[in-house]
C-alpha cells in the first residue's frame, strides 16, 4: 500500500453536519479480542447528501437503514470510514444501525476500547469513538445515550444513569445530549469508594470512586477534593451537578492526566490514589486540581462543548482558568499565582519562541492530538484572566451566566465566546481577540521619566514574528501597576494601564518623590516585560511591594542576574542574601511564599538567562554557580536557621492541607541550607529517619544526595 501524507485540516472548510444523530444506543459484547458492538442511531438528515460516517480498524458486520440490511457492495469502505451514498439515503429522519466487531487487547495506542490490566476502559477525545462503531466523529453532534454492556466482568460502567439490566447484562442512559468524544466504558474487576453530596437546590449526588480492590483507602483525598470542587462551582459560578451519579474510575495505563466523560471521569491512577508513604504534597496538590480540573469540565466543555478541534481552548483554556482559580482558594493564591507563571513560562513561552509557535485558536491541523498544547491550555487560561481583570469579578461572573444561559447544550466556537462578552459590557472586543488569533509572546518595553510631580510612563509593544504570522497588531495589555513611595507604601493607588497601541505615554500626576514601580503586579498579562530596573529596586521591592507576584518576580530577577554574572565570572558580590534573609524571617509572611521565594532559579532557568543574554551557557559553571549562592545564603542566615527549621515542624500525623504542606516546604528549603554548613548532615538524617511521610523523606533525601551524604542514610 502506498503511504500518503494526511491531509491537513483547516477551520475555513467547516461545514455543519450533513446529518444530525438525536439518539445513540450501543449494545457491547465484551470479549478481549472480539468484542461486538451493535450501534442504533435516529438520522434526522440536516443539509443531506452522502451520509459519512468515521471509522478506523472496524470490522463490520451489518449495515441497515430502517431494518433493511444494506448490501455491502453498496457502501464505500475506507481506511477512515463509510460512506452510504445518497441515493440509499432517506431524505425524512431514519433509523441505521451496524453491527462492528472490535479487538480491544489488540489495541495499545489507549485510543478507542482498550485493556488495562484486565479491565475494559475507553479513551475518545479526541477521535477515539470512531475507533469503536461508525459514526460520524465530530463534536457539534450532540445525542443521547443508552448504552447496554454484555460480559463477565463484575462492573460495568458507562454514562449517566445506571437504568436495570438482567443477567449479564447492565444498561445506562445519559439524558443530557453529549459528543461522541465524551463517550465511556469500563469494565472489570473494581470496587467503590462512595459518599454523597447534597447539592444547593438539595439534591442528593452518589459519588463513587471505582478502583482495584485493595485501593479504596487510598481515595480519601481525592473525594474530599471532588467535593470541594462542586461546593466551588456551586458557590464561584453558580453551577450544579446535573446527574444523579458522579463517576471517577483510576486505571493505571492511561495516555493523559485525566479525561472528562460525562458523569465517569478516568484517571490516570497517579492522580487519584495518594497516601502519605507514596505521595508527595505536591503530588496531592496535582490530584486536587485535576479531580477539580475533570468535574469542572461538566459545564465548560460537557454542557456546553466545541464545535470544532479548533475551538479547543473554549472548553481547556476556560476550564484551567477555572482549576487555578479554585486552587488559588483553596490554597494560597499567590503561590498558586506564581508555580502557574512559572508553568507558563517554562513551557508556553518556549513553544510560543519556537518552530512550534501556533495561536490559541490555531487555523489548520493535521493530527489533532498534537494540538492539545502549553498555548491551548496555559495561554488559553491567561487570554481569560485578562477578561477577568478588565471586567472585574463581577461584571465576568454576569458574562460567564450569560454564556451559561445562551449556549447550554450547545456546540460553540470562540466568536459564541467573545459575543456574550461584547454584549455583557456594550464594548467591541475585536482587539482584544486578536489574543486568540495572533502567535508569539508580546514583548513590552517601559522607560519612566519623572520630572516636577509627574510620572511619564512610555511603553511600548513588540510581537514577534511567528511561522507564518508577520506585521502584527497592536493587542490589548493590562497591566497592574504600582508605585511605591520611599519607605515602602503606596505613593498613589494601584492602576490598571491598558496599552491598545504600539506607542503609548501613561501619565501618573501628583506625587512627591519617585516611585519604584511594580508593573505587571499579578503578572495580570503574559507578557515578556522589560524595563530599567536596578539592582536596589529589586531590593527594594522583594523588601516592600504588596504585591506577592511581583515581590517574588524580584527576587528571582536578582537570582538570576546574579547567577548569571556567577556563572561566567566566579564570585560576585551583592545584597541578595540579606534581603533573601529578611523575607524568609518574616513570620508575618505565609510559609509556602517564603519557601518560593527561597527557591533558587532552576539550572535550567539560568541556562535559559545566559542564552537570553547571549552567553552560550555552560552546565559545570552554572551548577557550581548555584551551589555558591545557596552557600552564600545559608551562611547569611546561620544564626537563624535551626530556630527556623525548628518552627516549621508540623505536629502530630500528616495532614495534606495547605497550610501543613506549605510549612513542610519552608522547613525542606531551610533544611537544605542548614545541611550545607552542618558536617555530617546530621538534621537531614534524622529527618530521613523519623519522617512519616514522602514529602519530608524526599526533602531529607534530596539534601543529602546533594551533600554526598546518602549512603548510609538508606537502608540497604
Ligand atoms: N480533555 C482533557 C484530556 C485529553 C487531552 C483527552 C488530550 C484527549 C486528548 C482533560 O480535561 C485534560 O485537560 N487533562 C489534563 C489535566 C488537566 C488538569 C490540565 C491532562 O490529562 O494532562
Ligand atoms: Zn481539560
Amino acid at each position: 500500500m502506498k503511504s500518503s501524507t494526511p491531509p491537513t485540516v483547516k477551520l475555513t472548510d467547516y461545514q455543519p453536519p450533513a446529518y444530525d444523530i438525536d439518539t445513540v444506543d450501543l449494545r457491547f459484547t465484551l470479549h478481549p479480542t472480539a468484542t461486538r458492538v451493535v450501534t442504533t442511531l435516529r438520522v434526522v438528515p440536516a443539509r443531506g447528501g452522502d451520509f459519512r460516517l468515521n471509522g478506523r480498524k472496524l470490522k463490520l458486520v451489518r449495515a441497515s437503514i430502517d431494518g433493511t440490511n444494506l448490501p455491502a457492495d453498496q457502501l464505500i469502505q475506507d481506511a477512515e470510514g463509510l460512506t452510504v451514498p445518497s441515493d440509499l439515503v432517506p431524505s425524512a429522519p431514519f433509523t441505521w444501525e451496524t453491527e462492528v466487531e472490535i479487538d480491544p487487547q489488540g489495541n495499545t495506542a489507549l485510543e478507542g476500547l482498550y485493556m488495562s490490566n484486565g479491565m475494559y476502559c475507553t479513551q475518545c477525545e479526541a477521535e477515539g469513538f470512531r475507533k469503536i462503531t461508525f459514526f460520524p466523529d465530530r463534536p457539534d453532534i450532540m445525542a443521547t445515550f443508552t448504552v447496554a454492556i454484555t460480559g463477565d466482568a463484575p462492573v460495568k460502567l458507562s454514562n449517566g444513569n445506571p437504568t436495570g439490566g438482567a443477567g449479564d447484562t447492565v444498561t445506562w442512559h445519559d439524558p443530557w445530549p453529549k459528543p461522541s468524544y465524551l463517550f465511556a466504558l469500563v469494565a472489570g474487576d473494581l470496587v467503590a469508594y462512595e459518599d454523597s453530596f447534597e447539592t444547593g437546590s438539595g439534591r442528593d449526588v452518589t459519588l463513587q470512586i471505582w478502583v482495584r480492590p485493595g485501593d479504596e483507602g487510598k481515595c480519601t483525598y481525592a473525594m474530599d477534593a471532588l467535593k470541594r470542587s462542586m461546593r466551588w462551582d456551586e458557590d464561584a459560578y453558580g453551577r450544579e451537578y446535573d446527574l444523579d451519579l458522579f463517576m471517577i474510575v483510576a486505571v493505571d495505563d492511561f495516555n493523559m492526566g485525566a479525561m472528562e466523560n460525562k458523569g465517569l471521569n478516568i484517571f490516570n491512577s497517579k492522580y487519584v490514589l495518594v497516601s502519605p508513604e507514596t505521595a508527595t504534597d505536591r503530588d496531592y496538590e496535582l490530584v486536587e486540581g485535576i479531580i477539580a480540573h475533570e468535574y469542572f469540565h461538566n459545564w465548560t466543555g460537557n454542557r456546553i462543548t466545541c464545535r470544532d478541534w479548533f475551538q479547543l481552548c473554549l472548553k481547556e483554556g476556560l476550564t484551567v482558568f477555572r482549576d487555578q482559580q479554585f486552587s488559588a482558594d483553596a490554597r494560597s493564591a499567590a503561590v498558586k499565582r506564581i508555580d502557574d507563571v512559572g508553568q507558563l513560562r517554562a513551557r508556553q513561552f518556549r513553544e510560543d519562541a519556537g518552530p512550534l509557535a501556533h495561536p490559541v485558536r490555531p487555523q489548520e491541523y493535521i493530527e489533532i492530538n498534537n494540538f492539545y498544547t502549553a498555548t491551548v491550555y496555559e495561554k488559553g487560561a491567561e487570554v481569560i484572566g485578562m477578561l477577568h481583570t478588565l471586567l472585574g469579578s463581577d461584571t465576568y461572573r454576569g458574562a460567564l451566566d450569560l454564556y451559561f444561559d445562551r449556549h447550554d447544550g450547545q456546540a460553540c466556537t470562540i466568536e459564541d465566546w467573545i459575543k456574550v462578552f461584547e454584549d455583557t459590557t456594550g464594548s467591541d472586543l475585536g482587539q482584544f481577540a486578536l489574543w486568540y488569533h495572533q502567535a508569539g509572546t508580546p514583548r513590552v518595553t517601559v522607560t519612566a521619566e519623572f520630572g516636577g510631580d509627574n510620572l511619564r510612563l512610555h511603553m511600548r509593544q513588540d510581537l514577534p514574528d511567528t511561522p507564518g504570522q508577520t506585521d502584527k497588531k497592536p493587542q490589548v495589555i493590562p497591566l497592574r501597576t504600582g508605585f511605591l513611595a520611599p519607605d515602602g507604601s503606596e505613593a498613589a493607588p494601584e492602576e490598571l494601564l491598558i496599552l491598545t497601541e504600539e506607542s503609548q505615554t501613561f501619565v501618573i500626576e501628583a506625587l512627591d518623590d519617585e516611585p519604584v514601580l511594580s508593573i505587571n503586579r499579578g503578572f495580570s498579562a503574559p507578557v515578556i516585560l522589560t524595563q530599567d530596573q536596578s539592582a536596589a529596586d529589586r531590593v527594594f521591592l522583594l523588601a516592600h511591594d504588596s504585591d506577592p507576584f511581583n515581590r517574588w518576580e524580584a527576587g528571582r530577577n536578582l537570582a538570576l542576574d546574579l547567577l548569571t554574572q556567577m556563572a561566567q565570572c566566579g564570585a560576585a558580590g551583592s545584597d541578595f542574601p540579606g534581603a533573601m534573609a529578611r523575607v524568609v524571617g518574616d513570620d508575618t509572611l505565609d510559609p509556602a511564599f517564603r519557601a518560593l521565594v527561597l527557591a533558587l532559579p532552576s539550572e535550567d532557568a539560568v541556562a535559559q538567562a545566559l542564552h537570553d543574554r547571549g552567553v552560550a551557557p555552560d552546565p559545570t559553571a552554572i551548577h557550581g554557580a548555584r551551589r555558591a549562592l545557596h552557600k552564600a545564603l545559608a551562611e547569611e542566615m546561620t544564626a537563624d536557621l535551626p530556630a527556623l527549621y525548628r518552627a516549621m515542624a508540623v505536629a502530630g500525623p500528616y495532614t495534606p492541607d495547605a497550610t501543613a504542606a506549605g510549612k513542610r516546604a519552608l522547613r525542606g528549603a531551610a533544611l537544605a541550607l542548614l545541611t550545607r554548613l552542618e558536617p555530617g548532615a546530621d538534621t537531614a538524617r534524622a529527618q530521613f529517619a523519623a519522617a512519616d511521610n514522602m514529602t519530608e523523606q524526599m526533602s531529607a533525601l534530596t539534601t543529602l544526595i546533594a551533600n554526598g551524604a546518602a549512603e548510609d542514610a538508606v537502608p540497604a
